[in-house]
């Protein structure tokens, strides 16, 4: 199957719902992906596609809570490379490190176990959604001050009307569906 379909399938599994959670938010809802074992292959091979061809050596992937658990584990494993939690505040135990972020719809606090990841470790982060950008940017601000090297910021949707790539930016995002 060609990439242009695996993307098809992917597009046509994701829903809208207007005004979810809040008035004006249009909620890009990605559970049918997670139901249908076709859409959701086609999100792993297409995220490791882009990755062997950019990333000769990646160490470990970062997923984001809580979305980007769903979609982390089973691309580290095509790699055979190990994943970690970025989560929001009080979760994690033992000594984590903490940023504040704000999002489309309100703020929230970001964790990470000191020990999630080496100084020098090359990390590539991954979320279902990239809106305004607030929680990538934290959740690189997390990896950056353990002074690991990220790769790149892996997301299912970028909402392109939200600039969230000029936030992470000097980062790249890598997005498999745009909106607006
Ligand atoms: C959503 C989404 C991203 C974030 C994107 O998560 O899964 O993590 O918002 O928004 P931003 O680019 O404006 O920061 P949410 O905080 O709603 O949490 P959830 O995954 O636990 O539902
Ligand atoms: N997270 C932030 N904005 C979102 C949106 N519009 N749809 C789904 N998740 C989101």
């Amino acid at each position: 199957m060609s990439d242009q379909e695996k993307e098809e399938i992917i597009r046509t599994a994701i829903r809208a719902f207007p005004d979810f959670p809040s008035p004006g938010i249009c909620f890009r809802d990605i559970t049918p992906v997670l139901k249908d074992p076709l859409a959701f292959c086609s999100v792993i091979d297409l995220f490791e596609k882009h990755l062997r061809a950019n990333f000769p050596k990646i160490d470990v992937i970062a997923g984001l809570d809580s979305r980007g658990f769903l979609f982390g584990p089973s691309l580290a494993q095509r790699f055979n490379i190990g994943f970690l939690l970025i989560r929001k505040k009080g979760k994690l135990p033992g000594p984590t490190e903490s940023v504040s972020y704000s999002l489309e719809y309100g703020k929230a606090e970001l964790e990470m176990q000191y020990d999630a990841v080496e100084p020098g470790q090359k990390v590539v982060l991954i979320d279902d959604l990239l809106a305004t950008g607030g929680t990538m940017n934290a959740a690189c601000e997390l990896v950056k001050r353990r002074n690991a090297e990220i790769l790149d910021c892996l997301v299912v949707i970028e909402l392109k009307s939200l600039k969230g790539a000029q936030k992470i930016k000097p980062y790249t995002v890598h997005s498999l569906l745009q909106y607006d």
